[in-house]
């Protein structure tokens, strides 16, 4: 089954997201219109070779039913939301999601009108945000991101569900991060650096006796029973204003688990209390689950 591209791409340059919720009673509408959502990108992709244009739709948890109530991907749920007041991580369901990606931001913004020509008359734009590369692949606190993702082959092992009806299909989270900026700057080098367990101007990682146990890196390297690692292949891009800033968040998983024991461990922590530092210097203001089908699957919209 050929998995939609956005969900393996490399990293590249601009990304418009879109997410909709669909209006009252336009479901068996929408689910006509994203059989042809493949063909738009291949379309996008030919006519465009120079931008290594990739697209992805995602199917939310919520909406999944209404559309395809014929078959469901057995570990598709809610959004685990996390925590309380301040250090929380919300659930806020919406029914797509689209990641629109391009070395070109021209060819992104025509993907992102393609796609409104498509579904604006059957549903409602609840966000829209811009993603761009921030120097060389860095979060907007200044450290390079996605440097442990899995690499190559192993990129599809992790994201792409490998058998049954939905092979070829990923379960995506997506958190809206608001980054609290001005608190952030006030921390020294030493202390931003701890906060990661990883240096800030030549990313490299401590070792792991000398990384604190509330470090993202440490908070976020998990291993099962067996001990396997559980990994997930993140395509967060940040995305700013010039007043505000932060990162769109996206995990892409063959399994929804590995994702949620993570935030887990950033929020809740382990038995002494060490939950993740990153948490208190940035707010995830949206947070969704969904799952991408494989392009076959679309376009036979599951029949
Ligand atoms: C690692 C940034 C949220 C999972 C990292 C790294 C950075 C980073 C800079 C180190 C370099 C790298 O390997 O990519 C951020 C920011 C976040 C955020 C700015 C929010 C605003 C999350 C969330 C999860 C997550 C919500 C999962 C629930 C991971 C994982 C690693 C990682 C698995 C690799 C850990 C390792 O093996 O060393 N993140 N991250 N991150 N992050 Fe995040």
């Amino acid at each position: 089954m050929t998995a939609q591209a956005g969900i393996c791409a490399e990293p590249n340059l601009h990304a418009y997201y879109l997410f909709f919720n669909i209006q009252p009673g336009c479901q068996s509408e929408v689910r006509e219109k994203l059989k042809a959502v493949p063909a738009l990108w291949e379309e996008l992709k030919q006519t465009y070779p120079e931008a290594a244009f990739s697209g992805l739709v995602a199917i939310g948890n919520e909406a999944w039913d209404g559309l395809y109530p014929q078959a469901r991907p057995n570990e598709l749920t809610a959004f685990p939301a996390q925590g309380e007041g301040d250090r929380s991580a919300p659930e806020t369901p919406v029914d797509l999601f689209f990641q629109l990606r391009a070395d070109r931001l021209d060819v992104a913004y025509i993907a992102a009108q393609r796609v409104m020509a498509l579904l604006a008359s059957l549903t409602e734009l609840k966000d829209e945000r811009q993603g761009f590369r921030y120097l060389d692949c860095r979060d907007m606190t200044g450290f390079v991101d996605g440097t442990e993702n899995p690499e190559g082959e192993h990129r599809a092992e992790v994201a792409l569900v490998a058998e049954g009806p939905f092979a070829g299909g990923s379960y995506v989270h997506v958190q809206r991060y608001h980054h609290r900026m001005a608190r952030w700057q006030k921390l020294s080098l030493t202390s931003q650096e701890k906060v990661y367990g990883r240096t800030k101007a030549d990313n490299i990682e401590f070792a792991s006796a000398d990384k604190a146990p509330t470090a993202h890196t440490k908070r976020t390297s998990l291993k099962d029973a067996a001990g396997n690692s559980m990994e997930i292949l993140r395509q967060s891009m940040p995305w700013g204003s010039a007043t505000e800033q932060g990162l769109v968040f996206i995990s892409c998983c063959r399994t929804p688990l590995h994702f949620t024991r993570m935030l887990e461990s950033m929020y809740r922590g382990d038995e002494e209390g060490h939950f993740d530092h990153l948490t208190l210097f940035t707010r995830p203001e949206t947070g969704a689950a969904f799952f991408a089908p494989s392009e076959g699957w679309l376009e036979r919209a599951g029949e």
